[in-house]
């Protein structure tokens, strides 16, 4: 009996080291989250996946990314590559709004939620949507390219058709335009998509522009600031820079030097650190199923109207450069010459 008691009481303190070691090396497993990025080309990218990694870390996860540099293919490979490592959560920028849906449906399957991060993915579950209201951004540059130049020849230069932000910014940019159309104030001469956001393939349509009017475009409505560059190299070769309004996005370094020479109109800032820091909160409450930041709408994706969250964009002019990403630090003021 005694025998007994004493084996007793020795099981307990052993049990009792158990768990007390076992406790203290019981540390909370870190929430990790994969990122799949389509690209690094527009210099917004990288301060997205910078943006997005510091919050992530701040709130005690961690994060790897991935890009799949413009290849549809190797971006599904990657969010496999995430799924076999059972990762949290997949944030995706989708290079390819449609063809996607077949790595998010293997997400599905294993049971990790899906962010899809700036662009929408169609056609499939998927968590939540954030981004900027993009068909505003379309309307933003077509607001400002009628105002000044409400007649006349109109080259629509667009961005990549697997893009479902191209879309949404058509559509945008067509609620302004429509009406001065059937007025007969404004021809669209040409209204193109470029593939993979190419700026060689708006260099190409502007060209094409050109020779079709015999040099007489009245403006230029593109897409973002990378396309914009190569418009502005097409109206060069005609000494037509300045001459032609030309808009932008993402208030590229290089686009904010040409807005102050004068050969580039505007363009929309997104900031896109706002943008990064919420699909990061969103993403780490959606693992600890306790979000704290609610949806502001629903987008529906073809087959869901899936939860979204929708930024807005800041329309960028000579005039308000020092007020909008200089004031914000999005660009640095020591890198721009003024005149
Ligand atoms: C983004 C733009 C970017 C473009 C090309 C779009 O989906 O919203 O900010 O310029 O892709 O990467």
């Amino acid at each position: 009996m005694i025998k007994n008691l004493n084996t007793l009481k020795l099981m307990v303190a052993i049990a009792v080291l158990f768990a007390t070691v076992s406790c203290g090396s019981d540390k909370p497993k870190k929430i990790r989250i994969g990122f799949a990025m389509d690209t690094y080309t527009e210099e917004r990218w990288k301060k997205d996946a910078e943006f997005f990694k510091q919050k992530i870390e701040a709130l005690g996860g961690e994060v790897e990314v991935q890009a799949c540099n413009g290849n549809e293919q190797v971006q599904n490979q990657q969010i496999e590559n995430f799924i076999t490592k059972q990762v949290d959560l997949i944030l995706i920028v989708p290079h390819n709004s449609k063809t996607c849906a077949t790595a998010v449906k293997q997400a599905n399957e294993a049971n990790i939620p899906i962010i899809a991060y700036d662009r929408m993915i169609k056609d499939c579950d998927i968590s939540m949507y954030i981004s900027f209201d993009n068909e505003k951004v379309g309307e933003m540059q077509a607001t400002y390219a009628t105002q000044v130049a409400p007649k006349g020849n109109y080259l629509l230069a667009g961005g990549s058709a697997t893009d479902e932000n191209a879309i949404l910014y058509r559509k945008g940019q067509m609620n302004i335009l429509q009406p001065f159309v059937d007025k007969g104030e404004i021809k669209i001469l040409i209204d193109q998509f470029c593939k993979d956001w190419l700026p060689v393939e708006a260099l190409k349509l502007t060209q094409n522009a050109l020779t079709l009017s015999n040099n007489t475009i009245a403006a230029i409505v593109v897409a973002n600031d990378g396309l914009a560059g190569g418009c502005i190299q097409a109206l060069t070769e005609q000494q037509l820079q300045g001459k032609v309004p030309v808009t932008g996005q993402d208030a590229e370094i290089s686009a904010i030097q040409r807005i102050l020479d004068g050969t580039q109109s505007m363009t929309v800032y997104k900031p896109v650190k706002i943008l990064a820091e919420t699909a990061a909160e969103v993403a780490m409450g959606l693992v600890k199923k306790a979000s704290t930041i609610a949806e502001t709408k629903k987008m529906n994706n073809g087959v869901k109207d899936v939860p979204s969250i929708l930024l807005t964009p800041v329309m960028v002019t000579k005039e308000n450069i020092e007020a909008t990403v200089i004031k914000d630090g999005y660009i640095d003021k020591s890198k721009l010459k003024f005149q």
